[in-house]
């Protein structure tokens, strides 16, 4: 498609749509629980669509109706054989926590995805649920999808993991939650915090010391109403928006805000972006508020260590901000890029230097000089299949003076289906 270049302003309010991980777990959970759960503001993207569509597959009913969803709770041991294999998509939270799920459920399971998740490692939860006492197995023993699962009686354990992965700890968490005795993880960094908020506002016990989180097993889930904040993941595409077109003021309403997820602010605050965050709030477990950000003028900085994995997904956002900061930008700690929807690392750096850019790779991260003019000549980039991707190129095509086309724009549809409407409202 062709992308809208050499915007002269982005002005106005929208409401980013609900939180991906959220989303994700209010139907898991959900599934799990004694009850109805009904869930409002979910995110009706590919990748929670089809964790809805692997729940109905074992038995649960879920009824959605635009952003409303209902589930019908099967209690923690009532998911029923799936009777066909299920589809991820390429969403690796489904695969992740769906598989720490079925370890613990007595039957057989296929899961499948498209091709990104074929290369996505899942070694990272199979080889604990495997210590667990799962039956795993896969291509590449079990490193990668097709994956095939027979759960059961689980062990409890207690996993040091290698990385700092909300998707890892969840799929043990969850793992636990049926195990005699109690699990625990231990994260080199803290991961996302959803999992244990969510659980334990279904009634769960969940302790949290630090990086560990532990739960006892056989403990059962009661169903709630779930309000999903607006998803600051979606939001950080217009808050870079906002600080990089000229003459911009964008406020985004209802946006989440939990600690573990706000480095994209930090960096802006840091990088010295207008910005203000107003009617900050508590929304069932998690923190919402409004945020607005103006036209800024910006400088580099660095970022690595703990602020990472509460910046995971906004990195390539991140590097397109700083090609417009006066300086050296320098991202390190960041390789986890590598196994995302794309290779992050190199997507970004080869779909940016194609407008101009001044970023290089290294191996866990990104160099990038600024401040850069961005500008094209009839230039064709491509998301890759990676939604990420897809929006930052938009948002870069918004400052680009030429013409740029994007190649599978599609891809945006798995976390953000109303992006391009909200990019058109903040032009008008
Ligand atoms: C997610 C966790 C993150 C993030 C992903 C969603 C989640 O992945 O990148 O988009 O919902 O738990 P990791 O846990 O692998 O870092």
């Amino acid at each position: 498609m062709e992308l809208k270049t050499n915007i002269h302003a982005l002005r106005g309010e929208i409401a980013v749509p609900g939180d991906k991980s959220i989303s994700h777990r209010a139907v898991m959970f959900g599934a799990l629980a004694n009850g109805t759960t009904r869930i409002t503001n979910f995110l009706t993207g590919e990748d929670c669509l089809s964790t809805i569509d692997c729940f109905r597959k074992m038995g649960v009913t879920i009824t959605q109706n635009g952003n409303e969803v209902i589930v019908e709770g099967k209690g923690i041991e009532g998911l029923k054989e799936p009777t066909h294999i299920l589809n991820v998509g390429n969403s690796g939270t489904t695969t992740r926590l769906l598989l720490g799920i079925l370890a613990a459920c007595p039957f057989h399971a296929c899961l499948i995805g498209d091709d990104s998740i074929a290369k996505r490692p899942m070694d990272r939860v199979t080889k604990p649920l495997k210590q667990m006492g799962a039956h795993i197995d896969g291509r590449e023993e079990g490193r990668y999808t097709p994956l095939a699962i027979r759960g059961g009686q689980l062990q409890p354990i207690t996993y040091h993991s290698p990385v700092a992965s909300a998707q890892v700890k969840s799929a043990i968490l969850l793992a636990g939650l049926h195990a005699e005795g109690t699990t625990t993880v231990i994260e080199p960094h803290q991961s996302r915090d959803h999992t244990e908020r969510m659980l334990r506002a279904f009634g769960a016990d969940v302790r949290v010391d630090g990086l560990s989180v532990s739960v006892t097993g056989r403990q059962t889930l009661q169903a709630i109403d779930i309000e999903v904040p607006g998803d600051i993941s979606s939001a950080a595409f217009f808050l870079v928006a906002g600080a990089i077109v000229p003459n911009s003021e964008i406020t985004l309403k209802h946006v989440g805000i939990n600690p573990t997820r706000t480095g994209i602010i930090d960096v802006l605050i840091e990088m010295g972006a207008d910005i203000s965050i107003e009617h900050v709030r508590n929304e069932d477990s998690e923190p919402v508020a409004d945020i607005t950000v103006r036209t800024s003028t910006l400088k580099a900085t660095h970022i690595g260590g703990d602020i990472i994995p509460r910046l995971i997904d906004e990195i390539p956002i991140i590097a397109l901000l700083a090609t417009q900061a006066e300086g050296t930008t320098i991202i390190t700690d960041a390789s986890e890029l590598k196994v995302k929807e794309t290779d992050r690392i190199a997507t970004v750096v080869s779909e940016l230097r194609k407008l101009g850019a001044d970023i290089e790779a290294t191996e866990d991260g990104m160099i990038i000089h600024g401040k850069t003019p961005l500008y094209a000549e009839n230039t064709v980039v491509d998301s890759y299949g990676d939604h990420r991707i897809g929006m930052m190129l938009a948002i870069a095509a918004c400052i680009t003076k030429g013409s740029v086309t994007l190649q599978h724009p599609e891809a945006i549809a798995v976390s953000y289906p109303t992006f391009f409407d909200h990019l058109r409202m903040l032009q008008s």
